[in-house]
Order: C-alpha cells, then sequence, then structure tokens
C-alpha cells in the first residue's frame, strides 16, 4: 500500500535520512565527549502531505500500521511516538504545525543500534521542514530529534545518532566533539572499508542500562567536581573513584583519548587496535556487551585481513562494527556469519549492504 492507497492523495514532498554506525567514541557523547560515526546506506523516507480532517495520520510500510491522532492529548506507542515527538517539540520550539498525513518506509534495520529512531526522527523533521518552508539548518534538525528522542521515547540519550543521521555520509567518518558541536568530516584510512554485522540478539536491557550508565558517568563527574568526564584527561584521575564508577569513568577516559589519537591521523592497522581496545573497555569497564557481541567480535578479530571489531552502539545486543581490507568486505562478512552461525546463533550482514550489492 503505498501513500495515495492509504491517504486517497498524492504526497506533497519526501525527505530521507540514514542510519548511522559509530566506529570509536561509544558512551562519550552524554559525557560532552568525541565520537567517530559514519552514515550507513540504508535509510528511512517519509512522504509527508497536509491531512484536510483535522487530524494527523501516520502510516509505516514496514509495519503496516497506521496511527491517527484523534486527540492532541493522547501519545502514542510504537513508530508513531516518534513521529508525534517531532510535531511537539516543533511546536515547543514556537513552530505552527497544522494537521498532517506521513508515510514511513525504512530499509534501517530496527533493534540492531544502527540509530533506526535517528533516522525516523530526522527524516521527519526533513520532510515537515520542507513541506512547511520552515527555517531550520541541520544542527537545529539533529537538536530538535534529540529532544523527541529523550522526551517522547525515554531514552535519555546524546546527540551522536541524531547528528549523524542528519550531517553524516558514507563516504566520511564524522568527528563530532559533543559539547561544542564542532566538526570535522575524515576520510577512512587508507585501504580499509567497513563490515557490521548484527548480532541476532536483540537490545532488551537497552533502555533501562542505558539511563543507568548515564547517571553512573553523572555521578563520577560530580565526585570528580567536573562538568563532564570529558574534562577528565588522564585516566590516573578515576583512581579515587569507588566502584562501579572508576571502571565506568576510566572507559569514558580512555574511550575520549582512542577518539582523539584517530584524529591526529592513524593507519588502518591502529584504528583497528583501537577499536579491539574499546571493545574490551566496553565489555570490562563499562559492562554493556553480551556473549554473543564478544563471540562475533572474537570471530572477527581473529580474520586475516581485519584490521579491528567492536560492538556498536549503546550495547546490550544489536551489531558489530569492524574495520577491514577494502574490496573485501562482502567475502569478510560473508566468512565472519559462516563461523558465527557454527557457534549457534544467528545473525545477519548488514553492511555491505548485500541487498543493494545484489541488486546492483
Ligand atoms: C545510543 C544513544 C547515543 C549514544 C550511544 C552510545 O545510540 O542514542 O546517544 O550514547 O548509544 O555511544
Amino acid at each position: 500500500m503505498n501513500f495515495s492507497q492509504i491517504f486517497g492523495r498524492l504526497p506533497e514532498t519526501q525527505a530521507s535520512a540514514p542510519g548511522r554506525v559509530n566506529l570509536l567514541g561509544e558512551h562519550t557523547d552524554y559525557n560532552d565527549g568525541f565520537v567517530l560515526p559514519t552514515a550507513i546506506p540504508q535509510c528511512t523516507t517519509v512522504q509527508i502531505g497536509l491531512s484536510d480532517d483535522g487530524q494527523h495520520h501516520f502510516y509505516s510500510e514496514n509495519l503496516s500500521d497506521r496511527v491517527d491522532i484523534l486527540d492532541i492529548n493522547y501519545t502514542p506507542s510504537g513508530f508513531a511516538s516518534y513521529i508525534f515527538g517531532c510535531i511537539e517539540v516543533l511546536k515547543a520550539a514556537g513552530q505552527t504545525i497544522p494537521p498532517l498525513s506521513l508515510y514511513v518506509k525504512s530499509s534501517v534495520p530496527m533493534g540492531s543500534g544502527l540509530s533506526s529512531s535517528a533516522a525516523l526522527e530526522v527524516a521527519t523533521l526533513r520532510a515537515i521542514r520542507q513541506l512547511l518552508e520552515l527555517p531550520l539548518d541541520d544542527v537545529e534538525i539533529a537538536q530538535l530529534a534529540q529532544q523527541a528522542e529523550i522526551h517522547y521515547a525515554g531514552v535519555q540519550c546524546g546527540i551522536m545518532d541524531q547528528m549523524a543521521s542528519s550531517l553524516a555520509d558514507t563516504e566520511h567518518i564524522l568527528f563530532l566533539d559533543t559539547r561544542t558541536l564542532e566538526r570535522q568530516m575524515i576520510p577512512f584510512p587508507r585501504g580499509a572499508e567497513i563490515v557490521v554485522i548484527d548480532s541476532g540478539v536483540p537490545r532488551t536491557l537497552a533502555t533501562s542500562g542505558y539511563n543507568q550508565r548515564r547517571a553512573e558517568c553523572e555521578e563520577a563527574a560530580h565526585l570528580l567536581a567536573v562538568k563532564a568526564l570529558r574534562d577528565i584527561t588522564d585516566v590516573e584521575a578515576t583512581k579515587v573513584l569507588p566502584e562501579p564508577l572508576r571502571r565506568r569513568a576510566r572507559h569514558v577516559v580512555t574511550e575520549n583519548n582512542r577518539v582523539l589519537e584517530v584524529l591526529q591521523g592513524v593507519t588502518p592497522e591502529r584504528f583497528g587496535s583501537l577499536m579491539n581496545a574499546s571493545h574490551a573497555s566496553l565489555r570490562d569497564d563499562y559492562e554493556v556487551s553480551v556473549p554473543a557481541l564478544d563471540t562475533l567480535v572474537e570471530i572477527l578479530q581473529k580474520t586475516p585481513g581485519v584490521f579491528g571489531a567492536r560492538l556498536t552502539g549503546a550495547g546490550f545486543g544489536g551489531a558489530c562494527v569492524a574495520l577491514v581490507k577494502s574490496g573485501e568486505g562482502k567475502a569478510y562478512a560473508n566468512h565472519t556469519l559462516e563461523q558465527y552461525h557454527q557457534t549457534g546463533y544467528s545473525g545477519r550482514v548488514l553492511v555491505p549492504d548485500l541487498e543493494l550489492s545484489d541488486a546492483a
């Protein structure tokens, strides 16, 4: 069913936004730190038109689900909560938003830690910006999207995902200072490309575990008398903290330092070992890995031609990212998946996008 079959008219305009994968700088963004995401080929597209019955209507092609907002005081759940959240944050920012019909379709995998929610928020805000000619720049779009996520999806997230979806592309890595929002597009290390594999394990504890880690970091910063853990650069300073805050802070400090090292320019081999160190730190100090992610990362790290690998996103399930020799991504991905399946898990390759490359 397309837009006109659902809403009885053609859409007036449409906009898209990609998912993202983070290469380095995990759980640093809500500590005012540094991140290195890139856009993935999969994206979300939102078609939009005015609605003439005084109500908002949302349709998800992937879920075959239609939500009609009959009562403006009702907050929807599921995919509609993100769209509704975007409309509400625009209104809170002083924009007048007429009743809208929105149709969503997406190739960004859900629940894999590749920011399907940020892609939906950014695509929705872009579509509304275009339809209503709102004077919003891409950073403002990301900020509004983050507000929608915090207030309507209940995740106390940082700004990485929304900035990546709004500003990154697939040809570069986006270096972002999440405190100042200063950014730089940097090239991939020469001769390297990325592989992303979903572990097949859903991110069950993601929201509660995430919000808890964030609270722990805030407490650690408070005890160290700094505004945010980003202000600590020497890992020795974390030694005065009680456990588990010491390990949480140590992860954030070492992770920020790893990102800053990449910014100086590193070989693919060095980038890879920084990714390996990041995984160990997320597993042992930050405790957001699960056995399936560790298994997948171990297989990747042992494969010749793979420079490094780690879990990506919030953790507690979801996907792993690896940096591999360029031109070989598909072969490494298939090889890894075969071995992963032999361990009893069932994953899938997300990048390179085999559906896109097989269709080409
Ligand atoms: C989620 C959040 C981001 C970031 C990552 C962890 O994706 O939405 O803001 O904190 O987890 O790095």
